[in-house]
């Protein structure tokens, strides 16, 4: 801005300017020379400016134009200026409120400052078009008159929309509602697009566009009447007011309902279940956008070489399910133990009064039940849990790992009275474990919480069952399973004497070597030992045997199968992984041998990972191995 400009602005001759400038103004009204004044003070006209600037060109300074403090421009903010001061250059904030004339009016003054450029985030109006200074826009949307003095770095709200949608409509929800802003016309876009790419048409009504008031009293009842499963909302704030209808309906998330935002923000990972959302890497696109200005201020690059859009992605937290109807095989109900697992790497399994040290101990979600849960539904299985957890940090833990594996946990109970279980897991080098456990809430999963979440399993087709809950409780659901007609798996742990009456309800029994020696002691070989079990009534036996594979008896079969060949760093769970992925396999329709294979393998997977939830294998994992478990039929 030079004195030309001031003059212009005040409707008088540059020399008028001059005059006031150096207190020659003796010949000028004051009305006139307090108008110049006011127009030098409201742009903070620095007088010979240019002079300054052309003895140093270089200010090291930028200006950073913002409309409104969001929790979105703050994180912009904090990159910024983050970026810039690494950079050796320092920034001036100026906020625009978005309106067009204080737009004008900071960019002047920002020039006179000296900026050597200015980033602007997210303005609706446009820059002024004679801006001698760099310039950088942070836009929300795609820039389309591309102006060739303004570099851009943009993120587009559609994708937001779209990536929200498609992520729901992948996991196989096919009627989503949309609870948005006035202003989040572009969301809809995306969302409609992602429908149309499915070939599906949402209905009008699944959309609802209002203020948090609307969405409270009128948008959430609107869209829930319409049976939808699941619902993208505008921001952190509309899903909060969600969260909380849907608690006092009684409905659950994700079980019931799944909930995903199309903006993030830290509040997401402070509500229960934490909120899967949409993200917009703030911190990459302020980066981005200092880079690109400093680049055009040193003359690296002209500007229209600096445009750059950024990618957003999904924070999959706990608030996303498939929902229940999805096409997926028969449905599985584990009923069974949850336990933290306090996993303690040692040289070797410590024997009766010696002391080893550990360097290594982590905590990880485990017990037999969740794990098999947890197996099962990154399988892609429909697996429903029943269990008891303690209404602690460790019982959130597990619950959490359970929601995002995708298994439903109407079933779970958060106890007040007693903590999670736990497991005291010693781990070897070659991967062998033992394990001490503390059963805590398991113990109080008793049959009256099986009788309250009964109709769970109607129509299911399997229910996996182990002995680290009460046997009571097995025997009671293995009836109501006889009653239904659901097939029984059964793994039992570790105990020297089962019920009798168990075993000719039991149609896959699947211990390891050490269990059935257990069960059945003496000098016999374990297809002995398998026959023995076939004789009380179980009608598959499946024997587990770690390295050398597993061993099958029933009325049709008689068959050793070798171990998957994996290295192994932590082989506790390796069974649960092999139940969970039979019971899946046999959920879809295949047969036991099929099942076998695909079991197999999914053990494998488990061993070369530490801990025994997180080591689970999904399906495209899986899939590698598919040509070899072919083999096994
Ligand atoms: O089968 C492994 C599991 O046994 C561990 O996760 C531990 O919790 C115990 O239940």
């Amino acid at each position: 801005m030079n004195i030309k400009d001031i003059a212009k602005l005040c409707g008088v001759s540059p020399s008028t300017v001059s005059k006031i400038l150096h207190n020659k103004d003796s010949d000028i009204s004051v009305e006139t020379r307090k108008k110049v004044l006011e127009i030098i003070k409201k742009y903070q006209y620095v007088p010979y400016s240019k002079v300054i600037n052309s003895a140093s060109p270089k200010t090291n300074m930028i200006g950073v134009l913002v409309s409104g403090g969001s929790y979105e421009v703050q994180q912009f903010l904090y990159a910024i200026e983050g970026a810039a001061a690494r950079e050796g250059y320092s920034v001036i904030l100026c906020n625009t409120g978005g309106e067009k004339e204080n737009i004008d009016k900071y960019c002047r003054i920002l020039e006179n400052k000296g900026v050597d450029g200015i980033i602007s985030i997210c303005q609706k109006e446009e820059l002024p078009e004679e801006l001698k200074a760099a310039q950088v826009q942070i836009l929300d949307g795609k820039n389309e008159n591309h102006k060739s003095a303004a570099a851009d770095v943009c993120f587009e709200m559609q994708e937001a929309g779209y990536r929200a949608a498609n992520y729901l409509l992948e996991k196989g929800h096919r009627k989503i509602a949309c609870l948005l802003r006035k202003e989040d016309a572009d969301i809809e876009a995306g969302f409609l697009l992602a429908y149309k790419e499915w070939f599906i048409s949402p209905e009008k009504e699944w959309v609802f566009f209002g203020s948090n008031e609307d969405i409270t009293n009128i948008g959430i009842a609107k869209c829930l009447n319409e049976d939808v499963t699941a619902v993208i909302c505008g921001d952190l704030e509309i899903g909060n007011i969600l969260y909380g209808k849907l608690r006092e309906r009684g409905d659950t998330i994700p079980n019931k309902i799944s909930v995903i935002s199309v903006r993030d923000h830290k509040m997401a990972e402070m509500v229960y279940p934490q909120m899967t959302a949409v993200h917009i890497p703030a911190k990459e696109i302020g980066e981005a956008a200092v880079n690109a200005l400093i680049e055009i201020v040193e003359g690296r690059k002209p500007a229209y070489e600096c445009r750059k859009k950024i990618e957003l992605r999904i924070n999959e937290r706990g608030s996303v399910m498939k929902p229940a109807d999805h096409d997926q095989g028969g449905k599985i109900v584990v009923v069974g133990s949850m336990n933290m697992d306090c996993i303690i790497n040692v040289s070797h399994i410590p024997t009766g009064g010696e002391t080893v040290r550990s360097g290594n101990i982590v905590s990880l979600p485990g017990g037999k039940g969740a794990n098999q849960a947890v197996g099962a539904g990154r399988l892609e299985g429909l697996v429903y849990m029943i269990g008891r957890l303690g209404n602690d940090s460790d019982g959130k833990v597990i619950y959490n790992s359970l929601v995002s594996s995708g298994v439903h946990t109407d079933g779970v109970v958060f106890d007040e009275s007693v903590p999670t279980g736990k497991a005291y897991i010693n781990v070897a080098p070659d991967g062998e474990s033992t394990i001490v456990i503390y059963s805590g809430a398991n113990e109080k999963l008793d049959r009256s919480q099986v009788k309250q979440f009964e109709q769970l399993l109607d129509d299911a087709a399997y229910c996996l069952l182990n002995l680290e809950i009460a046997e009571e409780t097995v025997e009671y659901t293995i009836q109501k399973c006889k009653k239904k007609k659901i097939e029984v798996i059964l793994k039992p742990s570790s105990v020297e004497k089962m019920k009798e009456s168990l075993f000719e309800n039991i149609d896959y029994f699947i211990p390891n070597e050490k269990e059935v020696k257990q069960l059945i002691p003496g000098d016999t070989s374990i297809e002995e030992k398998a026959d023995i079990l076939l004789s009380k009534g179980v009608k598959n036996v499946i024997i587990t045997l770690g390295h050398k594979g597993c061993y099958l008896k029933n009325a049709r079969y008689e068959r050793h199968f070798p171990a998957a060949d994996f290295y192994p760093l932590d082989t506790t769970g390796a069974a649960d992984a092999f139940i969970s992925a039979f019971a899946v396999a046999l959920s879809e329709g295949n047969d036991i041998l099929y099942a076998v294979g695909f079991a197999t393998y999914a053990a494998g997977v488990s061993i070369t990972r530490q801990g025994v939830q997180p080591a689970m294998v999904d399906r495209k994992g899986l899939a590698l191995y598919q040509e070899e478990i072919n083999g096994f039929s």
